[in-house]
């Protein structure tokens, strides 16, 4: 039996009376829902969503047109917020619960975070509709508005909080808490989600437990360093034994830029101290777990942690892009005036399109510390026949002995 499923009978029976009664419905057009299950509207509360478009304007006695499409825009983003905080949270559940110990389940986070970034793919698209509004159109219904501002939106900032935006990382508008904004059951729910384990500290854990970290095991960090230093050391000694030239300068010059480098990664101080300013967010151990995961991406065990740190990067990408399209579209209806919600607008907003707000910002900073496929440590050669297994999750498959 194919179509829509709402209009189907619960039961298939190949009776001769039911079928007469089929014919006869579709001859007289009697609507086979009546005959009872849930119908297509009730099941959809259609009767509440439809009829929740109420125009200020309308109200006040001056209906205008584009205010319907401005309230079904918001009201479509909030549906998908709505839909966004679910994955989030059934996702946070698996790695709280510690069912993400049993490496299958990292398909079901991997799916879900992947959902997650196809609706924010489509969630940039849509302001390209309401675009259609001119600054004008806006106009005439804007003063209906206010105090009314996206400002408000719960569960916007759940969303920012259950990622892992930092509260001291937010741009202060107006030296107001962004809290105040919200009643007081929802400044608890604000307060609540800040509390929680957000999605950057549970992937952070997750991390700290990568197989080969082990130092006295596999050992990832301790080779890698030797393996980095030694290939330091002989591109210096190619650059020394060069004639002396401008050239020469500039390539002692560039070496050295690109040591300081290796050498900020190796330093642990260094990264408490660009911890405690924001500028890195990961903890040093987890640091090492995510750069292992790029390094060895082919693996059979890594691909799929690969791929979550290549969509938990598309996530920070995509909400920076959702920022940027919503500033230029707020700078195209009301110019650089102040918001309804209290803040200076354009301005306000287009400071927010910035890394204060990238979450899994050292993930994007892992590329600065690629090197040459030859001096990554290899693995031991029993683990290439390693299959993606639950059950394998101690470090054994990353021998102690491997030879760089
Ligand atoms: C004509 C269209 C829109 C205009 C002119 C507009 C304007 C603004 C302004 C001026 C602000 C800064 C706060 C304030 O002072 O009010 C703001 C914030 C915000 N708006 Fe819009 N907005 C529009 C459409 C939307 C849509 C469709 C959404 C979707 C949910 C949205 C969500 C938000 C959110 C979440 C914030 C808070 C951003 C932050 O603080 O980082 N806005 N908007």
């Amino acid at each position: 039996m194919s179509g829509c499923p709402y209009f189907q009978q619960k039961f298939v029976s190949t009776s001769k009376q039911q079928t007469e009664d089929e014919d006869n419905d579709s001859q007289t057009g009697v609507n086979k829902a009546s005959k009872g299950g849930i119908i297509y509207g009730d099941y959809l509360k259609l009767d509440k969503i439809l009829t929740s478009q109420v125009l200020q304007s309308e109200l006040k006695g001056n209906k205008i047109h584009d205010e319907h499409l401005f309230i079904v825009t918001h009201q479509a983003y909030e549906l998908w917020f709505k839909q966004v905080l679910w994955e989030l949270d059934s996702v946070r559940e698996i790695f709280i619960s510690g069912h993400v110990r049993d490496e299958r389940n990292m398909l079901k986070v991997n799916t879900r975070v992947h959902r997650i970034v196809m609706i924010f793919r489509l969630l940039i698209d849509q302001f390209a509709v309401l675009e259609t509004m001119t600054a004008l159109d806006f106009f005439d219904f804007r003063e209906y508005l206010s105090p009314a501002s996206g400002f408000q939106s719960l569960q916007f900032r759940l969303l920012e909080n259950k990622i892992g935006v930092p509260h001291n990382q937010r741009v202060p508008y107006d030296r107001r808490h962004y809290r105040d904004n919200f009643r007081d059951q929802e400044s608890e729910q604000l307060l609540r989600s800040e509390q929680e384990s957000t999605l950057l500290q549970l992937v952070e854990q997750w991390l700290e437990r990568t197989p080969g970290l082990e130092e006295d095991g596999f050992n990832f960090w301790g080779k890698l360093q030797t393996n980095i230093f030694k290939g330091l050391e002989a591109e210096k000694e190619k650059i020394e034994q060069k004639p002396d030239s401008e050239m020469k300068e500039e390539m002692m010059a560039e070496f050295i830029k690109h040591k300081d480098t290796f050498l900020s990664l190796f330093d642990e101080k260094r990264h408490e101290h660009l911890l405690s300013t924001g500028q890195r967010r990961l903890s040093y151990k987890a640091l090492q777990g995510a750069l292992m995961i790029y390094f060895y991406r082919e693996e059979p065990r890594f691909q799929v942690p690969f791929q979550l740190l290549t969509s938990l990067m598309d996530i920070d990408t995509l909400m920076t892009k959702w920022r940027y399209n919503h500033v230029c579209m707020v700078h195209r209806m009301i110019g650089s005036k102040a918001g309804t919600g209290g803040s200076s607008g354009y301005q306000y907003l287009r400071s927010t399109v910035s890394d204060r707000y990238k979450v899994f910002v050292d993930l994007f900073n892992l590329a600065t510390f690629l090197v040459p496929r030859n001096w990554i440590p290899k693995l031991n050669p029993n683990e290439h026949s390693f299959l993606y297994t639950a059950e394998c999750c101690d470090s054994s498959y990353c021998s102690s002995d491997d030879s760089d």
